[in-house]
């Protein structure tokens, strides 16, 4: 059902694209208006975001280790997964954001039975979840790199030399970008393994399908656009280029396909700071990766505690000694010994 309310509100939000420009003669508002406030909202949204986050106190170390602690010098110890300084953590840092390593370790529990039948848990390297993850993110960033030559005039040399490797097979007219396939590809799993672990679709809400389907709408319309309309790319970039320069104007000869394709990225730009998008920002906030763990090594105290005079039990017992012994209670040091 949650996956049906994500795709159902994706195709509506297409529709709406598709009956506002093509029928209800709203270009103005799909061309011009929404893709100026959903720029808007990105970017203040996202800083208002990550500045609230860098804001919040972290008073103690908290990362998430995954290897032997630094402790003595003969004994050998994670340098990346467990960082004790600066410089290691910015190095696991960028290995996390490039490479994605934790999800590399990524386990997963399948319930097998003992040599007697008992039932048992077992936990094994699952790696396909970590290969389409690669695929989705580098597909989807060397098509936003590529998507600058609508953005950019002249082009710049190293966006035409991305255009012309991604399309080197030279397959298909127009050629056919390898990204497409790829990103296709990653995408297809993250939303098939939703769909077909039971466990996985039992922790997965609207939301989760939501973000998935509003990405394969924005794919599936920019390649149906190229393959299929094969769209009048001039006129588009005219467009484009008129929206970057601040005097929007909207050629006729654009087809109804392309503000589907243009308000579906509008919807992913304005909900990307509210939703867990945000983790393209949080990941480098996450105090679980960017902290060094050297509780061993420095004293890190908590800046909220409370500025607390210590009080012994020595000093109570001197305060209230006669009162405790008058009382009954024991004592450590008696009457006569302190005087
Ligand atoms: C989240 C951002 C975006 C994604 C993921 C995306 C994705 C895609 C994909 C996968 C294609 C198929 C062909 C290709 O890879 O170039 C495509 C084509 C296209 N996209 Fe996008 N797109 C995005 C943003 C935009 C924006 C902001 C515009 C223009 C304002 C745009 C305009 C186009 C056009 C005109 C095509 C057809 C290209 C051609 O015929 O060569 N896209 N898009």
């Amino acid at each position: 059902m949650n996956a049906f309310y994500g795709l159902f509100i994706v195709c509506a939000l297409a529709l709406a694209a598709l009956v506002g420009v093509g029928g209800g003669g709203m270009t103005g508002l799909f061309a011009v208006a929404i893709p100026y406030a959903a720029v808007a909202i990105f970017v203040v949204g996202f800083a208002l975001k990550v500045m609230c986050w860098a804001k919040s106190p972290v008073p103690f170390r908290i990362p998430t280790t995954g290897g032997q602690q630094k402790s003595l010098d003969w004994i050998p110890y994670a340098r990346y997964d467990n960082p004790v300084n600066s410089r290691d953590t910015v190095v696991r840092m960028i290995l996390e954001v490039l490479t994605f390593r934790s999800l590399f370790r990524n386990t997963t529990a399948v319930l097998g039975k003992t040599p007697d039948g008992k039932p048992q848990v077992g936990y094994f390297s699952e790696k396909w979840l970590w290969l389409a993850a690669i695929l989705f993110h580098y597909s989807f960033l060397l098509i936003v790199i590529r998507h600058m030559r609508f953005f950019t005039e002249p082009v710049p040399l190293p966006i035409q030399w991305l255009d012309w490797a991604d399309s080197i097979l030279q397959i298909y007219s127009p050629t056919l970008y390898q990204t497409n396939l790829l990103f296709l590809a990653g995408l297809g799993w993250l939303l098939a393994r939703r769909l077909l672990y039971p466990q996985i679709r039992y922790i997965s809400n609207a939301a989760d399908y939501f973000a998935l389907f509003l990405i394969i709408g924005i794919a599936l319309s920019g390649i149906y656009m190229r393959y299929v309309a094969k769209v009048d790319i001039v006129s588009i970039k005219q467009f484009t280029m008129s929206l970057v320069m601040f005097s929007p104007v909207v050629p006729k000869e654009i087809a109804p396909s392309f503000f589907v394709h243009l308000f579906l990225v509008c919807v992913l730009l304005a909900y990307f700071p509210f939703s867990k998008l945000m983790h393209l920002g949080g990941v480098f906030l996450s105090p679980t990766r960017n902290l060094p763990n050297d509780s061993r090594i420095h004293h890190h105290e908590n800046p909220w505690n409370p500025k607390i005079k210590p009080h012994s039990y020595e000093a109570y017992e001197d305060d209230f000694r006669e009162a405790m012994v008058e009382a009954g209670l024991p004592v450590v040091k008696q009457l006569e010994e302190e005087a």
